[in-house]
């Protein structure tokens, strides 16, 4: 079972080092220049994906880039695992850990992710929880810093929308590289409380500025980068009222007159257009979420190096 020592698992980017962040990041851009050096790095290795929510970047990338690395990969579905029948996901970690050599869950609570972990020496990567999707932000970091802008001086980098996974995630991996982030979003919509102390305290260290803002032509004015998300998650469907109250943050080519002429458009993707970004800002020159989305290949198969790499220095 787990040696507890061992940082085994990325399950949020909270428990990572600013270093640890680079390193794996350097890790994506060598493994994306020089392909053909990595072409079995995980040979032998049986890496399974297990989905509890619909996905098409983040399963594919895995996907491919596993097989890309030389290792075998296995997509399941937990409606069709004995999961749908009522075995725990402790139980069905024992079993992960005694067949396979790494587990990447997407699902629904922060939680779940973290009983797999503790109930398996494998590592366990965070494909997406409510709370959370550091790959995400792995992919979007490296998208930036190939941009020249993530260590840009003065960076202004706003995310717009709703207060969710992708922000909470973009909080903490840029708090933790010490760069300065706004959410601007409707003011009765938080920030989780207990991330918002986590940060405070981070911040104090890495000495980033994180802003909230209310206002959406004050938050866009002079932006290097404009972020959103949609405003709806996956498993929020029943809450469809939000739409109304958001539209004032919609990013569109108004807000976006605010923002540098330059101004980088990010977006996770799947894009709900029309609604959280308009089809002729998310096709414009300014957007860059296509190259967005192919880093999710990359910055995954430098997480999986880099994980691999610390399981066997440990050993
Ligand atoms: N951005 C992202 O995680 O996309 P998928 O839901 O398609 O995996
Ligand atoms: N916040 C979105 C991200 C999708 C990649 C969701 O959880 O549905």
């Amino acid at each position: 079972m787990k040696d507890k020592k061992i940082k085994k698992d990325l399950l949020s980017l909270k428990d990572y080092s600013k270093e640890e962040i680079i390193k794996i990041l350097d890790m994506a851009e060598e493994i994306k220049s020089e392909p053909g050096n990595y072409s079995d790095i995980l040979k032998g290795r049986n890496i399974a994906l297990l989905f509890d929510k619909p996905s098409t970047r983040t399963r594919v990338s895995f996907e491919v880039g596993i097989n890309q690395l030389g290792g075998h990969c296995l997509v399941l579905d937990s409606k069709n695992l004995q999961l749908g029948r009522g075995e725990t996901y402790a139980d069905t970690a024992k079993i992960f850990d005694a067949y396979l050599d790494a587990v990447i869950i997407r699902t629904f609570m922060q939680e779940t992710v973290e009983t797999i972990a503790e109930n398996c020496s494998i590592p366990v990567i965070n494909a997406l929880t409510d709370k959370y999707h550091p790959c995400q932000i792995l992919a979007d970091m490296q998208t930036l810093i190939e941009k020249n802008l993530l260590f840009k001086k003065n960076l202004k980098f706003v995310y717009f929308g709703d207060p969710n996974n992708v922000s909470n995630s973009l909080l903490v991996g840029f708090t933790k590289l010490g760069v300065d982030i706004t959410i601007c979003c409707p003011k009765s919509l938080k920030t989780d409380e207990f991330l918002m102390e986590f940060l405070k305290k981070e911040s104090a260290i890495s000495k980033n500025n994180i802003c909230i803002e209310n206002e959406p032509t004050k938050a866009a004015f002079g932006a290097d980068v404009i972020y959103t998300d949609v405003w709806i998650s996956m498993g929020q469907e029943e809450q469809k009222e939000k739409i109304e109250m958001m539209m004032p943050y919609q990013v569109n080519s108004d807000l976006l007159k605010n923002a540098r002429p330059d101004v980088a458009i990010m977006h996770c993707l799947p894009a709900h257009r029309g609604m959280e970004i308009t089809s002729e800002v998310l096709d414009s020159d300014n957007s860059i979420v296509w190259e967005q989305a192919e880093n999710r290949l990359h910055a995954q198969k430098g997480l999986l190096k880099f994980l691999f790499d610390r399981q066997d220095d440990s050993k």
